[in-house]
């Protein structure tokens, strides 16, 4: 099983993967230490000072992981594989993608606390406010990507609620979720 956990950053991913990962007995991928530890870039954005990634080189990286653990599994129990990271729905195999939103006040909370630019905090806030992964996320990968959102529960409600998504006793299909008085619409 593949599960993809994007989302814009600030909204919980890492906070939650490798709990996740622990209690689905999964191996975790987190897509920003594979960037830097493979190198998966081709430079830098010269005004936004960060990395532009080479989303082949990525998704080769990707694949191969994903075909070394059905290797070392086998084909009849094939292994799960939570891959994370807010470029993680470009990866076009997975079985789940979860899109981790927040409501962008509260998510200003939590970027303001980075050491980041407030250009880029308002990028990433117009971007949530957007629904931007959700909709990457659902041209790529329709049906199967579920939001959830974390503005007002704890890591481990929403533990909870990605395991009955897995377990399939619960669906949070694209298109409940709407930010857009953020901005003012
Ligand atoms: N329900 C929740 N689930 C996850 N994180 C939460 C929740 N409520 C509050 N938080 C807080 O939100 C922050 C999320 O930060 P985290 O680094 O996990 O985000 P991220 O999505 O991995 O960001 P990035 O894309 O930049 O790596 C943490 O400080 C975490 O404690
Ligand atoms: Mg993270």
């Amino acid at each position: 099983m593949i599960i993809l956990l994007t989302g814009t950053p600030g909204t919980g991913k890492s906070t939650i993967s490798p709990l996740l990962a622990d209690k689905l007995g999964c191996q975790l991928v987190d897509v920003n230490h594979l960037v830097e530890e493979k190198h998966l870039y081709t430079g830098l954005d010269p005004e936004k000072n960060y990395k532009i990634v080479d989303m082949e080189a990525l998704e080769d990286e990707l694949s191969q992981i994903v075909s070394n653990q059905d290797d070392q599994k086998g084909d009849s129990s094939k292994g799960c594989i939570i891959i994370e990271g807010h470029l993680s729905h470009y990866f076009p195999r997975a079985d789940l993608v979860i899109v981790f939103r927040t409501e962008p006040k509260v998510l200003g909370d939590r970027l303001q606390k980075r050491d980041w630019k407030e250009s880029k905090v308002r990028e990433n806030l117009e971007a949530e406010a957007l629904d931007i992964c959700t909709w990457e996320a659902h041209q790529i990968h329709g049906s199967r990507v579920h939001e959830v959102e974390t503005t007002k529960i704890t890591p481990e409600e929403t533990i909870d609620i990605i395991l009955d998504i897995v377990n399939g006793k619960k669906s949070f299909p694209v298109g409940e979720i709407d930010f857009s008085g953020y901005l003012g619409c």
